[in-house]
């Protein structure tokens, strides 16, 4: 049994709050003047064109960049929380990872067991499990620079799991998994089993923040969804508010419409393409 080794200041609240914050990277404004909230025990998706600002947003709450305004995550201020504790409350899946050492998959994994204290077989077992959690069970001494794209995306995943295992800490406060396009680079099989797993965090306590380009998957695992374009948030709600295609048309330029299937989940799609 791991014992994730205790921060110094607890979270407070199952709440993620951004409020009026604005992110600027070289003196150029990129994020401006958002808000919102998210609550541990829900998905919330960020979506919005590509160079809308989800990035820059994302690495603001995880602490990567200044910001403007106030984000708290689970109660402290996120620019006030030293390394370590950040390192205990959150885990990051960033857009795009580069490892330019020669490691295997077990050492980028292992990575993420931020307690250095713990054994050895116990860390094994972490690991094994936490491949087997990505579909990539048995991949341990493979070279991380052999895989294919979407096998380097899931082990850089298995890395974020094994940082913040349980969506609960010892004190019943929340853990947090920020994502961002956790599934670019994977097959629709592959797509479902990770935002299955998200999922899972999600209703076993954790908070899960995913930014996302695939409208459907949207639809199929975000509680809530905050859409951005141009830097600003243009809407922000629960999902079956905030999915409506005059709301996405206008987001991303382009005309999109609601499939309606018999018995399942209506799709978007780009309207030229409904018969
Ligand atoms: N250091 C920087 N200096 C100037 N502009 C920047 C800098 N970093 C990001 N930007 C710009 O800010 C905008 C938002 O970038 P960001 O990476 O947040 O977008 P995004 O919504 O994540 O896009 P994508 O969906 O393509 O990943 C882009 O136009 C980008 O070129
Ligand atoms: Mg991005």
């Amino acid at each position: 049994m791991f014992h994730q080794k205790m921060p110094d200041a607890v979270p407070l609240t199952p709440d993620l709050v951004v409020d009026g914050v604005s992110v600027s990277a070289d003196k150029v404004p990129i994020v401006r003047d958002l808000s919102f909230k998210a609550t541990a025990g829900e998905v919330l998706a960020i979506i919005g064109p590509s160079g809308s600002g989800k990035t820059t947003l994302m690495r603001a709450m995880t602490g990567e960049m200044a910001y403007r305004g106030t984000i708290s995550l689970g109660g402290p201020e996120v620019r006030g929380l030293a390394p370590e504790v950040l390192a205990c409350v959150r885990g990051v899946l960033p857009q795009a990872s580069q490892i330019s050492f020669p490691l295997n998959v077990s050492e980028v994994v292992g990575l993420g067991l931020i307690d250095g204290q713990r054994d050895r077989q116990a860390r094994k077992r972490r690991i094994a499990e936490a491949l087997g959690r990505v579909g990539l069970s048995g991949f341990e001494g493979r070279t991380y620079q052999d895989l294919s794209g979407g096998e380097q995306q899931r082990v850089q995943l298995a890395r974020v799991l094994c940082q913040v295992w349980e969506p609960l800490d010892p004190v019943g406060a929340p853990r947090w998994l920020f994502l961002d396009e956790p599934v670019s680079s994977l097959d629709i099989k592959h797509q479902y089993q990770i935002m299955r797993l998200a999922r899972d965090y999600a209703i076993n306590g954790g908070g899960v923040v995913a930014v996302l380009h695939d409208l459907n998957l949207t639809a199929a695992f975000a509680d809530r969804v905050l859409v951005m374009r141009d830097g600003e948030g243009l809407a922000f709600g629960l999902r079956d508010e905030v999915m409506r295609p005059e709301l996405l048309s206008v987001t991303y330029d382009f005309p999109l419409e609601c499939l309606a299937v018999a018995g399942a989940r209506p799709v978007i799609v780009p309207a030229e393409d409904k018969a």
